[in-house]
């Protein structure tokens, strides 16, 4: 969609690229896996992204293969990898993209006079050259090729001009001016913006967008007064997941148009009801927990607890209530559920959480919902999520909890583990500096691993002192860094469950390696 077939309502529509697969997995400790990144990959394209960023191949083996698979199961939504302005980085992004229905490349190079100097120790008449053979040999590929002039925000207007518009002849259908470095502030973004849209004698044959990041916590409002100002396109990540501070939220950019279409008459193709699945499937695979009072996700985005507030919220919702819960996917259920409902119920239940799981799935999912209601009186949806989830994230684990009990208290602490190890069962025992720590030395001992335990997280999924614990550790072998999560009744089994969640991952793991060079 360039903007010079865009007329009408469409001239108002703002096309969502997610980068959560890429610029997000950037955020140190952030690693996902290919299943992981296909599972986010197939909730963004449920909720209506128009472009996924699924990848920089030429970082790993691993990237370059997520990128494929992606593109070869994504259908709605256009797959994109990115490339720098290297032959190479194009063609392996070229190849990794051939699968999908509608491919991008994203090609890009600095054009900051700090960044040419300094990092790419180029002159600028050698990036001009760049933009303009990056950006045709990419073409050779795909219509839909992407322009990024990185540090954009920082680049001498003249020559931003100049690139852009090279960019535009050499055939880029969309251009992105990112904030690379998150230094902008929204009236001096917006006037960027406006600046290229009015200088630029091409820019009818391209989209303008823009990719904020959040350094100075302005990344959204950044976006916005961009959009304003004729950029179609934001680059955005689920709960604002990436490099440093990250990115514009992509939840609080289409809730901000949705909620103030008076003020901003923009329109988007997100299916919002489904933003708290995401926010909640990102964190849990990342282990990034969402802060309580974050815009729009977080756990009090929708609580009130001052009596005032109560009050008046009892009288008339929209007192203190902006947007609907419902409207973000936080539905004050129909269905509670607990020990005495039946298969339908549960069933019912998974469809409006948004699963779809075969017969077989729907059997073993039931089966432990039951030995959850029998040890928690009241099943919330937010404990179905980890259930059903829990099981995806173990389904290939060759390690496996047996059986664990601990002794702890006043007394020194002590476990008892039992683990199955491709199918044969082994056993120890050992102390610790406390329960966890005397968990975690029976597992090193059983599985010698050279890996580093780079964080230890818990938290409660519901109220109440019968909650799942949901716990996420996060291993670190030789510079491959991997997140394992679990969720239990009981925060030991959750502990050592995620341990083992996450031994698992870097026994299958590939080789990836993503020095500081390779990453945008
Ligand atoms: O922040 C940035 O400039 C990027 C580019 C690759 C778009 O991530
Ligand atoms: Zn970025």
């Amino acid at each position: 969609m360039s903007s010079d077939t865009m007329s009408g309502p469409e001239a108002n529509r703002i096309i969502i690229f997610d980068t959560t697969l890429r610029d997000g997995e950037q955020s140190p400790g952030a690693s996902m896996n290919l299943d992981e990144k296909l599972r986010i990959a197939k909730v963004l394209e449920e909720m209506g992204v128009d472009v996924i960023e699924a990848g920089f191949p030429v970082a790993s083996r691993g990237d370059f293969e997520a990128v494929q698979e992606i593109a070869r199961s994504i259908h709605n939504a256009a797959v994109c990898a990115l490339a720098r302005a290297v032959r190479a980085d194009i063609e392996l992004a070229a190849e990794s993209i051939r699968p999908a229905a509608r491919g991008r490349i994203h090609t890009f190079i600095s054009t900051s006079p700090l960044h040419m100097k300094h990092k790419l120790q180029m002159e600028p008449e050698e990036v001009y050259q760049a933009v303009i053979s990056s950006v045709s040999h990419a073409r050779q590929f795909t219509d839909d090729v992407e322009w990024s002039c990185e540090d954009g925000s920082r680049t001498e207007h003249d020559f931003l001009c100049r690139c852009v518009e090279a960019a535009i002849d050499a055939g880029a259908r969309t251009i992105n001016i990112p904030d690379t470095v998150g230094y902008a502030v929204p009236d001096e973004f917006a006037a960027l913006i406006a600046m290229v849209m009015n200088r630029v004698p091409n820019v009818d044959k391209a989209v303008i967008s823009v990719h904020c990041h959040n350094d100075l916590g302005l990344a959204v409002a950044n976006s916005l007064a961009a959009v304003r100002a004729g950029a179609r396109q934001v680059e955005c990540t689920i709960n604002g997941l990436g490099e440093r501070a990250g990115n514009a939220a992509m939840e609080e950019v289409v809730m901000a148009l949705r909620t103030r279409h008076d003020s901003m008459p923009f329109t988007t193709g997100i299916r919002t009801e489904n933003i708290m699945r995401a926010s909640r499937l990102v964190s849990a695979i990342t282990g990034f927990v969402v802060q309580p009072n974050k815009a729009i996700v977080g756990a009090n985005a929708f609580a009130h607890e001052s009596g005032i507030h109560q009050d008046g919220f009892f009288k008339h919702a929209a007192t203190y209530e902006i947007m609907t819960p419902e409207s973000v996917g936080l539905a004050t259920s129909k269905i509670v559920l607990g020990k005495h409902s039946g298969r339908h119920a549960f069933r019912e239940k998974l469809k409006e959480l948004g699963y779809q799981l075969d017969d077989n799935a729907v059997t073993d999912a039931f089966q432990r919902f039951k030995d959850l209601a029998d040890r928690k009186k009241e099943v919330f949806d937010e404990d179905i999520v980890a259930l059903v989830d829990d099981e995806v994230l173990r389904s290939n684990d060759r390690i496996r909890l047996v059986s664990l009990s601990i002794a702890c208290g006043t007394r020194e602490p002590r476990a008892s583990l039992e683990l199955s190890v491709d199918g044969e069962v082994v056993g120890c025992e050992d102390t610790g500096d406390g329960p966890v720590d005397a968990a975690f030395r029976c597992i090193k001992r059983l599985i010698p691993t050279e890996a580093r335990l780079r964080l230890y997280q818990v938290h409660a999924i519901t109220g109440g002192t019968d909650a799942q614990a949901e716990v996420t550790v996060r291993l670190d072998e030789h510079g491959r860094t991997v997140n394992g999560q679990a969720a239990d009744t009981d925060t030991m089994v959750a502990s050592v469950k995620a341990y083992l969640n996450a031994l698992n991952k870097l026994l299958v793991k590939r080789e990836k390696q993503a020095p500081s060079a390779l990453s945008a």
